[in-house]
């Protein structure tokens, strides 16, 4: 079990887009198998490349269904819309409503280069949008439209307090 810093606040790494991985060796291997490691530990339900530093299109998330890994995701179609209350692991202590679709479709590959297409929907569309959004160096904090405090989250009794 390997973990990485994780990156936060103002660390410029955030905000840079993150390059297409081109090959799926074991340097890829590693990062995948770090970036789960340090999502666990946290913890949280997904982590982003970006989010330890690494500027490549690689995603993991577990909303509860097990380790998915992504790599070079995109989001090729999206319906609807939810407003759930997000955190980040890179942003800690702040909570915060964000408009997401209620359904995407993404494009991804295995850490094989394999290529797949899921549909998502509920948290797991929601963790998906989350963590390609740091691909693009954007944060929640970007679109959040109202705040609420760590005290006011345990009050709701809203499930994501799990942090992305
Ligand atoms: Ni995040």
């Amino acid at each position: 079990m390997a973990l990485r810093n994780i990156r936060i606040d103002e660390d410029p790494v955030l905000r840079k887009k993150a390059r297409t991985v081109e090959k799926f060796d074991p340097a890829l291997h590693r990062l995948l198998e770090d970036m789960a490691d340090t999502m666990y530990d946290a913890p949280g339900i997904g982590l982003a490349a970006p989010q330890v530093g690494v500027l490549k299109r690689a995603i993991v998330f577990d909303t509860g269904d097990g380790l998915m890994e992504m790599i070079n995701p995109e989001i090729t179609d999206s319906e609807g819309e939810q407003i759930e209350i997000e955190g980040c692991l890179s942003v800690p202590g702040i909570y915060g409503k964000v408009s997401r679709p209620a359904s995407i479709k993404v494009n991804y590959q295995d850490r094989k280069g394999i290529r797949h297409t899921m549909d998502a929907n509920e948290l797991q569309a929601v963790v998906i949008c989350h963590e390609t959004d740091h691909l693009f160096g954007k944060l929640f904090t970007d679109i959040a439209t109202e705040y609420i405090t760590a005290e006011e989250l345990e009050e709701s009794g809203n499930m994501h307090e799990e942090t992305l």
